[in-house]
């Protein structure tokens, strides 16, 4: 999943003759966080959160932005000083010795910017930092009618094993490590 990177710098990605800068998210990034919810549609809201919030409290916020670039890290786009995507993962306790690393992984990209490339390459760069970090798979949950979640899903890894559980897809993508 980590060796489909065609940027050569990681920190910049370009998007349609736009430079968009990527970096870790940081707690400075609370307020950035904010106003991207703001601009953010319902559905990708509902897609996102899995409930239509209308907005989030700050501790939410906090918590997004407040990682600690191990167990749970994110990456985030900026166009300017806003940040139009974030792509985090956050690990799973290890449940038996010799049982797969897992972290759960969750992406948005502001509507503006969506279906451009930015979801996949945020997603591929985050692939390559948790399997650097030991992880070996990334689990998604999407709502049976995100579609874009799904095709980006397939997107990166074509024979990803995608399971019904409880309303939900879960998807599991194995992660490779590049060095
Ligand atoms: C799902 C999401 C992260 C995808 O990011 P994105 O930047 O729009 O996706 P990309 O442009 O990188 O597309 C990668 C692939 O995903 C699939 N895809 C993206 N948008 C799609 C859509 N609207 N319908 C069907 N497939 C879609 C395609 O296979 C696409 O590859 P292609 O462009 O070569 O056809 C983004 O749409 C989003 O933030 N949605 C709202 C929040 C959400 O659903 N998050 C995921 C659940 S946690």
């Amino acid at each position: 999943m980590n060796d489909i990177d065609p940027d050569v710098d990681p920190d910049v990605m370009r998007v349609d003759d736009i430079e968009l800068t990527v970096r870790p998210i940081a707690i400075g990034d609370v307020e950035r966080l904010a106003r991207l919810f703001t601009r953010l549609s319902p559905s990708s809201v509902h897609f996102r959160f899995f409930s239509p919030i209308a907005r989030p409290p700050r501790a939410a916020l906090l918590r997004l932005a407040d990682v600690d670039h191990g167990r749970r890290d994110a990456l985030v786009a900026l166009d300017g000083d806003e940040i139009v995507a974030v792509a985090r993962y956050d690990g799973r306790p290890d449940r038996d010795p010799g049982a797969s690393h897992q972290a759960e992984i969750a992406i948005t990209v502001e509507d503006a910017w969506q279906h451009r490339g930015v979801g996949k390459r945020l997603a591929v760069r985050l692939a390559g930092l948790a399997a650097d970090r030991g992880y070996d798979t990334f689990v998604a949950t999407m709502l049976p009618d995100n579609r874009a979640a799904l095709g980006l899903v397939h997107k990166l890894v074509p024979d990803a094993t995608v399971r019904w559980a409880g309303g939900e897809y879960e998807a599991s993508l194995p992660l490779v490590r590049a060095s």
